[in-house]
């Protein structure tokens, strides 16, 4: 080795971004050792709460921002709204204010305070919508005010934009092909919008059709999986594409809280409960196996959920 390659500054290993938008991603993927997994079979969750953010609906807010930006819809002046169940709130109000957009958001009492706190915290209007008439009272109360005045409103509209779905297509769907080295047999992960399932497993299915994507709903209309929908009894999301699901699983909030508390103990992951319900499927279907790469998809951290008092431990 000569002393002048020696001297040379070691190469980054953390990185050196132009803006917080360029912390979106690239979350890391973590082995599971949940008990009752097959010993062939590798279960891996995508923590997604490393986004700065704090979920996966980071991708989709950026996302829905710069095709807006790109199209001409969303520019200086505009004020940025949505309905959300919380997360991709967070994520507008995070994209919106590194971006310089006033942003608003409609969602329902029962969101959690985390959830509430950090919206305003970042400088979010909000609109509170009554807690039993759930995400889809938010949805109705949006495309009204949206419609109310087109010209100050770029509506973020994460239930029809297909930049949603593109977020996974473009970044989540690569990764975990990266990360997996093509590996993966099974992707798993809950149903809200619908984005998450649609835009990674058209990536997948891109790239090894056998891959099986495993949508996750919960197992009743009232349930505790905040961020999950119950899609027989809910509206559907237009950006839906059934055909992108091999199979769908229902999942108690009772399992799903249980699987947090588990994967709590077996690993050291403190996760939201949609991720304990895509937990709990996930090794549902590695139960089926004796060989296989099975990647849950982890949307939160628990976090998010600690003044619900609801964990199983
Ligand atoms: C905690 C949580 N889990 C799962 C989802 C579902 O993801 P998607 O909307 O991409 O279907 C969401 C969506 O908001 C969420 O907030």
């Amino acid at each position: 080795m000569s002393a002048a390659w020696a001297l040379r500054p070691a190469p980054p290993t953390a990185p050196v971004l132009r803006s917080i938008d360029e912390a979106i991603g690239n979350t890391p993927l973590v082995r599971l050792h949940l008990p009752g997994v097959p010993e062939g079979v590798e279960v891996w969750g995508k923590c997604e709460w490393f986004n700065p953010g704090g979920s996966v609906k980071d991708r989709t807010a950026l996302s829905i921002v710069r095709e807006g930006e790109r199209a001409g819809t969303l520019g200086p002046g505009k004020t940025i709204v949505d309905s959300s169940s919380g997360n991709t709130a967070v994520g507008l109000a995070l994209v919106g204010r590194a971006r310089g957009y006033a942003v608003e958001l409609v969602m329902p009492e029962s969101v959690t305070e985390e959830r509430k706190r950090l919206c305003e915290a970042y400088g979010a209007h909000i609109v509170y919508t009554d807690a039993f008439s759930g995400s889809d009272g938010a949805l109705l109360r949006v495309r009204e005010l949206a419609a109310s005045d087109p010209a100050k409103y770029f509506y973020a509209d994460q239930y029809r934009n297909p930049a949603n779905p593109l977020a996974h297509y473009r970044t989540t769907g690569p990764e975990i092909w990266e990360q997996t080295q093509g590996r993966i047999t099974h992707f798993v992960a809950g149903l809200g919008t619908t984005g998450t399932i649609v835009g990674t497993s058209r990536f997948l299915h891109e790239r090894n059709p056998r891959v099986q994507v495993v949508a996750v709903e919960p197992d009743e209309p009232l349930h505790g999986l905040e961020g999950l929908k119950h899609l027989a009894s809910a509206v559907v999301p237009e950006i839906w594409d059934e055909k992108t699901a091999d199979r769908r699983l229902s999942v108690s909030t009772e399992d799903g809280l249980l699987t947090c508390a588990e994967v709590l103990a077996s690993d050291g992951l403190l996760v939201g409960h949609s991720a304990g319900a895509a937990l709990f499927a996930a090794r549902q279907v590695a139960q089926g196996l004796t060989r296989g790469v099975v990647v849950a998809l982890l949307s939160d951290g628990g976090d998010r959920y600690l003044s619900t008092g609801a964990s199983a431990q």
